[in-house]
């Protein structure tokens, strides 16, 4: 079916079954062409909460329409594709962070959203990487058990005197920023602006104008006096700030990435998940009862203080 015909049965379908479709940032264009709202994790929890639709197309990878699934019971939630689950949630299991937990019995659990719903229904909360550290220094332990993103907990060290614990866990594609890669990009573009993920290591980190979510880095672009930006995130998000905002220039910091996992989803995925009502993401009650209250009480610290930009 041509990409056309593809589109205006999706958005058809849609209308008819009152569904909404979420798509994260790294999404492929056309997908950001059918869906109603694109984000961060952040953004899309939020948005997730706020819809009145009754089913929720989810265009990401498997946490996030877990943590859909756990904030709205009430709705069905679909995933294109059962393949497009993130290795850096598949990082932690229960019992492994159950045995940290036993060699630090003071420590708060902070779980990384990019994590399963039975981690999370572990953890004392959740965060995004646009709010990581601020959910860290509002809480009262001094000791903190970060999963699963060691990158994302050396960068919350920094920025909070509380002691952290980091996992070993890692995204392949922000990994393989490299500073080498950074340090040739700004020779190259020397007025270009370098915005970093915190999925990032620390030596990346260190070399960037500003550090930020995906949906940050959207915003920064579209609030800067600056033309030209060097991009270290997967490249998903240089293809929506192409779209948005066509004045400005950006430049994939090298080795650039593309996250397979995110690309699993397509077009004609989304149609037979609308048509065949497919694939339904649930999580068993009593995990979800759990993890939902680490997810809300991440919310509510965003809501106390200052709350995180999204869209
Ligand atoms: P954000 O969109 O929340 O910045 O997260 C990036 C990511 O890697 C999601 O898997
Ligand atoms: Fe997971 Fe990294 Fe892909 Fe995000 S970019 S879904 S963290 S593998």
């Amino acid at each position: 079916m041509a990409q056309k015909d593809l589109i205006e049965k999706i958005r058809r379908l849609k209308n008819e079954k009152n569904a909404v479709i979420l798509a994260h940032n790294y999404q492929r264009p056309e997908i950001f062409g059918v869906a109603d709202f694109i984000g961060d994790s952040y953004g899309l929890s939020k948005k997730a909460i706020e819809t009145n639709a009754d089913f929720i197309v989810f265009c990401g990878v498997n946490f996030m329409a877990e943590s859909a699934y756990i904030l709205n019971p009430e709705k069905t939630v679909l995933i294109p594709t059962k393949l497009a689950k993130c290795p850096m949630a598949a990082m932690v299991d229960v019992s492994s962070l159950r045995e940290l937990e036993a060699q630090y019995p003071d420590a708060a659990v902070v779980s990384y959203v990019n994590t399963t719903a039975d981690i999370k229904a572990e953890s004392d909360v959740c965060c995004t990487s646009s709010n990581a550290v601020k959910v860290v220094n509002s809480l009262e332990e001094n000791e903190v058990i970060f999963v699963p993103d060691a990158n994302l907990a050396k960068y919350v060290m920094k920025h909070s005197d509380k002691r952290i614990i980091p996992w070993k866990g890692w995204c392949y594609v922000h990994n393989k920023f490299t500073p080498a890669g950074l340090i040739q990009a700004r020779k190259l573009h020397p007025n270009a602006k370098v915005l970093v993920h915190p999925e990032c290591t620390l030596n990346v980190i260190d070399l960037a104008d500003e550090v930020c979510s995906t949906t940050g880095m959207i915003n920064s672009v579209k609030n800067s006096q600056a033309k030209k930006f060097i991009i270290a995130t997967e490249v998903g998000l240089i293809e929506r700030l192409r779209l948005e905002m066509p004045e400005k220039v950006f430049y994939q910091a090298p080795p650039g990435g593309t996250c397979l996992q995110m690309k699993k989803n397509n077009l004609r995925l989304v149609l037979d998940a609308l048509e065949k009502e497919q694939f339904k993401v649930t999580v068993p009650e009593n995990v979800r009862v759990r993890a939902r209250k680490a997810l809300d009480r991440m919310l509510d610290v965003d809501l106390r203080l200052e709350p995180a930009q999204t869209g």
